[in-house]
């Protein structure tokens, strides 16, 4: 089973994402953990992440897995908390725009995908464009939604600093403007979708609404 969750930044899609998988024993698929780290790396390695080449050649050369708890390992050491910091959130978005770099991580979330179907389990992906492009034709699509001083109040609380809800606002905003007027594979609501506003849901409401999608969804194959 291929379940695909896309939404605008802070909208609580890993979370959601990260306990339906574990829910259904499925493979949690956090893309922008992918685009994070190619990030990191850029940054580390002092490249301009407008240069779309060098971003490029970066995302088809290190080596991108996951571990069993679906956190990210580059080149075999942990991504964590680094591809979480501040300049890697400063410029994830201008490094996601690059088609090359795209390329690359589409490639290796399809593969991750198909390996983990060929094992008999699936993925619970989440991202920009998992519903889109990665996986058109995935069993359960989900936009989940949350407004933006929410989404905003909520990410300033994970990150210890409540007071600085209006400054993530801004950041958010930001973010989610350049994301979705990207030329390629910009932030889309799909027609196949289902529409989920988190506003009003706790993580736990949003979980067990999820899985009752996917059960509806598994009962129809
Ligand atoms: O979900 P996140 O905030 O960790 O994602 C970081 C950035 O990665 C986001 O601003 C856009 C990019 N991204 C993307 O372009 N496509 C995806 N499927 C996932 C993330």
């Amino acid at each position: 089973m291929i379940i695909a969750i896309d939404g605008p930044a802070a909208s609580g899609k890993s979370t959601a994402a990260r306990a339906l998988a574990k829910r259904l024993g499925l493979t949690f698929l956090d893309t922008g953990a992918m685009y994070r780290a190619v990030t990191l790396v850029i940054i580390d390695r002092g490249i301009d992440p407008n240069d779309e080449f060098s971003c490029q050649t970066v995302a088809n050369s290190i080596r991108l897995e996951f571990d069993e708890e679906g956190k990210i390992l580059i080149g075999g050491m942990p991504g964590e908390p680094a591809i979480r910091g501040p300049e890697v959130t400063r410029h994830v978005s201008e490094v996601s725009a690059h088609s090359g770099v795209r390329r690359a991580l589409v490639r290796l979330q399809r593969k991750i995908a198909d390996e983990s179907v060929a094992a008999g389990g699936g993925v619970v992906a989440e991202g920009r464009d998992t519903t889109s492009v990665v996986f058109p034709t995935a069993d359960l699509k989900v936009f989940l939604v949350a407004s933006p001083r929410v989404r905003a109040e909520r990410r300033a609380t994970e990150e210890g600093a409540p007071e600085r809800a209006a400054e993530y606002e801004k950041d958010l905003q930001r973010r989610d403007d350049f994301d979705s007027s990207r030329e390629d594979s910009p932030l889309t609501e799909t027609r196949d979708a289902v529409r989920v506003d988190t506003d009003r849901l706790s993580p736990d409401e949003v979980l067990e609404e999820l899985c009752e999608l996917a059960r509806v969804r598994a009962e129809a194959r």
